[in-house]
Formats: C-alpha cells, sequence, structure tokens
C-alpha cells in the first residue's frame, strides 16, 4: 500500500505501488543528473527504505515533490545524501579482524620501509583510527600513510577531527580489548565534557578526503585497502566496479580486507588474489611484492 499522506486515488490499471516506483526512478535520475551522484546501482530495497524517511522525515506527500527539492535547494540535497548513506561505525569494529590484521599484516609491513593504506567508505573515521592505532602500538605509524575516503562530506569533517560522543566509548574499549589490545583506549583520546577527541599523533598520519566509489579512479600503489561493510550496499555490478578499483589500486602482495558479509569469491577479480584470512575477509593480491 502507498504509506504517503493525501494518496491521490490510483489511476485505472496502475497500482500505487507502481506508480511510487516511478516517481522513485525519475528522483535517482534527477539525483545522477543534477548532482552526479548515481544510487541507480545500489541494492533498491534499502535506497527506497531511506529515501522514504527522509521524505516523510521532510513532510513531503510524494517522491515527486522531493525530486522538485533535489533539483532547486543544494542544502535539501546535502541533508538528502546523509540520509542515503548509513555511517554506522565503530571504533575497533569486529575486533578479530582487527586481531588478524595486527598478527598477519604488520609483521609483513614491517619488512617495507614505508606502506600507504586506503580505507574506503570510512564513515565517521573510527576504523582508520583503529588501523592508526594498531600501526603505533606495532612500532610503524611513523613509516605509514593512511588515506580514508567517503562520499559523504559530513562523515569526513567528523573524521577530521577526531571527535566523537564520549558514551560511545566504553563500547569501543571493549572492542579493543578484543581486538588484542597492547594499551588503554584511553591512551588515546583527550576528553573534554560529552566527547572525546583522538590524540593529534594518530591525526596527523592520516589523510581524510571525498571520493565516489561509483565514479572516481584509483588511488595508486596501496600496500592495504580496507572497504569494510559498504559493498553490502551495492548492486553486484557496483560491487564487481569497485572490486577492480580496489585492485588496481593495491601493489602486488597488497592486502585487500573486506566487511564479515562480504567476499571476493565470485567476483571477477577471484583470480588475481590468494585468501589470506578467509573468516576475517582478508585477501593477498598475487605477485611478487616490490619492495619500497
Ligand atoms: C556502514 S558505513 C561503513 C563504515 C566502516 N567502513 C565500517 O565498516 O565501520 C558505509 C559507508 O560507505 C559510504 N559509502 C556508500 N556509498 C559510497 C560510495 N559510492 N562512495 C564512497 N563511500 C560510500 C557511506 O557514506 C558510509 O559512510
Amino acid at each position: 500500500m502507498r504509506t504517503a499522506l493525501n494518496a491521490p486515488a490510483p489511476i485505472p490499471g496502475h497500482l500505487a505501488e507502481d506508480i511510487e516506483a516511478i516517481e522513485i526512478s525519475l528522483l535517482l535520475e534527477a539525483i545522477r543528473r543534477r548532482w552526479s551522484y548515481d544510487f541507480t546501482q545500489y541494492s533498491q530495497a534499502s535506497i527506497r527504505r531511506r529515501l522514504d524517511q527522509a521524505r516523510r522525515a521532510a513532510g513531503l506527500a510524494h517522491f515527486s515533490e522531493v525530486l522538485s527539492h533535489v533539483l532547486h535547494d543544494e542544502s535539501f540535497f546535502d541533508r538528502l545524501l546523509g540520509a542515503m548513506s548509513v555511517t554506522v561505525t565503530e571504533l575497533f569494529r569486529d575486533p578479530p579482524c582487527f586481531r588478524a590484521l595486527r598478527e598477519q599484516l604488520i609483521p609483513v609491513f614491517k619488512t617495507f620501509p614505508f606502506v600507504k593504506i586506503w580505507c574506503a567508505g570510512c564513515a565517521t573515521g573510527e576504523e582508520v583510527y583503529s588501523l592508526a592505532i594498531l600501526l603505533h602500538e606495532e612500532g610503524y605509524l611513523e613509516r605509514a600513510r593512511l588515506y580514508a575516503t567517503d562520499f559523504n562530506r559530513h562523515s569526513l569533517d567528523i573524521g577530521e577531527k577526531g571527535i566523537y560522543p564520549r558514551r560511545l566509548v566504553e563500547r569501543y574499549a571493549e572492542n579493543y580489548r578484543q581486538s588484542g589490545a597492547r594499551a588503554e583506549l584511553s591512551d588515546y583520546y583527550s576528553s573534554s565534557y560529552d566527547f572525546v577527541r583522538m590524540k593529534e599523533f594518530l591525526r596527523e598520519r592520516i589523510v581524510f578526503s571525498h571520493h565516489n566509489l561509483v565514479t572516481d579512479g584509483v588511488f595508486g600503489e596501496m600496500n592495504l585497502v580496507t572497504c569494510r561493510n559498504v559493498l553490502i550496499y551495492f548492486d553486484k555490478p557496483l560491487q564487481e566496479r569497485a572490486l577492480g578499483l580496489f585492485s588496481n589500486s593495491l601493489r602486488h602482495g597488497g592486502f585487500l580486507c573486506l566487511g564479515a558479509r562480504e567476499t571476493l569469491q565470485f567476483s571477477a577479480i577471484a583470480p588475481l588474489f590468494e585468501v589470506q584470512d578467509r573468516r576475517q575477509k582478508i585477501y593477498r593480491k598475487r605477485g611478487v611484492p616490490a619492495h619500497g
């Protein structure tokens, strides 16, 4: 059933759902042509759900009204874009994955003078700070540069500042302990009122930048690419595009780490990789690693 307020009487021969599907497809087309953000290859059930929430929050009855705002109001579009991306994340999310990165990858990195790491779909930055903490504890942070990218500018701003609500810290500290902590999480932030701020020596190793996995190109010569809990929102062809991008961004012998519900299996680039850790979704690009 149509959920919109003040829904008109259905046109004979068309279900309300059909009309809504037409409106949504026109809306996605408008977003693509007006703002160059392409959501047509995202999993449509989740896009529809998020658009519906945004429409209700804006007090609009139909998606065609949303379309009109999208075309003519940039700040409306910015808010809509925020609502369309799921930015849920944590410090040391999925602790066993960080344990595996610590135990299996850092010993390899230590054979190189310098490493580059790309954290794609970084949301508000917790994943990349977790990686920076890990590298620091292994005495390797000074020899690493971390690139954290997302298409959500608001999330990138938060990541760049490294400021997070204090109420989340207890859960993050537990994740950190489970990942094989070498210190206390509180060693890595300073507290002020209801917030914590990640320490400068971590922030200065990270470059946050805007990058859209649908339209933008490779980040060259990476030793590790992490893209966790992003591909689940994409349809298969877009997943393939992103995986191709990661493969082309990695050096031979470089690592790719995906999220718990994502896999390289069945993808076109699978033959280019060997499995490093099946459970933690860590893969290694075949070929002789170039040193330096
Ligand atoms: C659920 S968060 C994952 C955050 C983090 N990687 C983690 O696992 O905790 C998904 C992120 O992917 C980003 N994203 C979605 N589509 C994207 C695209 N086309 N290009 C870049 N980032 C995208 C969203 O903005 C969001 O911040």
